[in-house]
């Protein structure tokens, strides 16, 4: 892209010459002086950033939330407060294991990251493409990560680990599932759908608190890649999803979803729980929508490009941990593992102040103590400006804003201690569900996705891994077992 503005230094100083050195004679050496040349090597030594230690590779794009529908009876945020309201929003959509470089079309859950930019402050909801995960406590995320990346001696992606691990995870199988099914090669991002998949809650003016799931669903229709085509993809367009987002949106050709959510009291999900024995705030586990209706509520178009991809998508910043007023957690253990875990993982990332940089920083105004540090007063609010850098402390006690969004907190029971739930939890049925809702096609495909890695690992992981498709449905352990013949391979 050519540029008819005169090159300067990064100080603002007229650049005479950009393509020859400044040297003693002709042939050098180079003389020190030569500010510009050095200025330019250093930036350039120092260009990058982590990559996120995973969802390294991904898109992002600007757009737009509307209320379609009414929920303030559940809710207080702002941003639900009247239908056709409008909230500017940010998406950054990814694969999970592979660096940043890596193919678009490689078998993954998509990140699904949201960001709704509303007048109480940042909401977001960093979802994947997939309602439900492999494990249920974060204390486990990891060991379970290194076993997507790679081996540390050979460097190598490696289908022992992987299938080791889930082998001795059966909380897995359900979205192991889902992740061999044609849902684990989606043609680029515009055509899946999205999910919150965690329990969060909603809390109205009157002070009521419901538990919720968020689920967003592609109005351009699910598209999925056969398996051969996602690997042939591969290596001919690694960005092929980056590439599709982006030009649908610089051609008007917007994406849209629309968003919808199951609701429960705490009362119903008691109910439930005794019902099906099913943690409701087990992440392995769905809200099955025969229980759960799911209730419409908006839609989610994107429709503005960044116009520079490392300040507004590698950058940006998202943490589950936001939520707004009207909003809250829920005794999930990931996503109370995850609360933690993603500022943490930016301070290192993008910077102390990473909050300020403009991709992060709220529309709305905001106040607080948080001064200096690396490259403070990035962002609009110039640092604080000439605002007080401490909190007065009242006679009488603290302010009255207390502490979070000032809401009533659930009770909560039981002693501390560490919980196994290890042979008591069912962690086979929902899989098979999933298994028995595909059609004879796509369970074929499932099992033949499976036999490829699972053809390549010990014959013990194999075998503990088959017990599991048996426990789920005894029909997608023969499934698996046929696909693993025509491979050579007897299980
Ligand atoms: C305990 C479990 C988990 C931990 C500790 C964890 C941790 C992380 C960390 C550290 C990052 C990188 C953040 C950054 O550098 O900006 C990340 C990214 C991400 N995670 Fe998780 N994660 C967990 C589970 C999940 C689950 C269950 C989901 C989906 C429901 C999810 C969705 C994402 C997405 C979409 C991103 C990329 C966000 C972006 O586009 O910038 N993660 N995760």
């Amino acid at each position: 892209m050519s540029t008819t503005h005169p090159l300067t230094t990064a100080s603002g100083i007229p650049v005479a010459d950009n393509q020859n050195s400044l040297s003693a004679g002709p042939r050098g050496p180079l003389l020190l002086q030569d500010f510009h040349l050095i200025e330019k090597l250093q930036h350039f030594n120092r260009e990058r950033i982590p990559e996120r230690v995973v969802h390294a590779k991904g898109s992002g794009a600007y757009g737009t939330f509307t209320v379609t529908h009414d929920i303030t009876r559940l809710t207080k945020a702002k941003l639900f407060a009247a239908v056709g309201k409008t909230t500017e929003s940010f998406v950054r959509f990814s694969t999970v294991g592979g660096e940043k470089g890596s193919a678009d079309t490689e078998r993954d859950p998509r990140g699904f990251a949201m960001r709704f930019y509303t007048e109480d402050g940042n909401w977001d909801l960093v979802g994947n493409n997939t309602p439900m995960f492999y494990i249920k406590d974060p204390i486990k995320f990891p060991d379970f990560v290194h076993t997507q990346k790679r081996d540390p001696q050979t460097n190598l992606k490696s289908a022992e680990m992987m299938f080791d691990f889930w082998s001795k995870a059966p909380e897995s199988l359900h979205q192991v599932t889902m992740l061999f099914s044609s849902r684990g090669t989606p043609d680029g991002y515009r055509h899946m759908h999205g999910f919150g998949s965690h329990t969060y809650s909603l809390i109205n003016a009157a002070g009521e608190r419901v538990f919720v799931k968020w689920h967003m669903y592609t109005l351009q229709g699910i598209k999925n890649l056969e398996a051969h085509e996602a690997v042939r993809i591969a290596g001919v367009d690694p960005d092929y999803a980056q590439r599709d987002l982006f030009n649908a949106i610089a051609t008007g050709d917007f994406p849209r979803w629309e968003v919808r959510l199951q609701v429960a009291t705490e009362a119903e999900l008691a109910a439930w729980e005794n019902k099906t024995g099913w943690n409701p705030f087990d992440l392995t586990k769905v809200w099955p929508h025969a229980d759960f209706p799911r209730i419409p509520v908006g839609v989610l178009e994107l429709n503005r490009n960044p116009v520079n991809y490392h300040a507004e998508v590698e950058q940006a910043a998202f943490s589950p941990a936001n939520t707004v007023p009207g909003m809250g957690y829920s005794p999930d253990k990931m996503l109370q593992g995850r609360l933690f875990g993603y500022h943490d993982a930016q301070l290192y990332r993008v910077g102390t102040n990473h909050q300020q940089l403009p991709v992060n920083a709220p529309r709305c105004p905001f106040h607080n103590q948080q001064r200096d540090g690396q490259m403070a007063g990035v962002g609009k609010d110039n640092n604080g400006g000439s605002a007080p850098n401490y909190a007065t402390v009242e006679a009488a006690g603290t302010a009255p804003q207390g502490f979070g969004h000032g809401d009533a907190g659930w009770a909560l029971s039981g002693a501390a201690g560490r919980f196994d739930g290890r042979g008591q939890e069912d962690d086979f049925t929902q899989a098979g569900n999933l298994f028995r809702v595909l059609s004879a096609v796509e369970q074929r495909k499932l099992c033949e996705n499976l036999a490829g890695p699972l053809s390549q690992v010990m014959a013990k992981t194999m075998e503990r891994q088959l017990g599991h498709f048996d426990k789920a449905d005894p029909a997608y352990g023969m499934g698996v077992r046929a696909a693993l013949r025509e491979r050579g391979v007897t299980a």
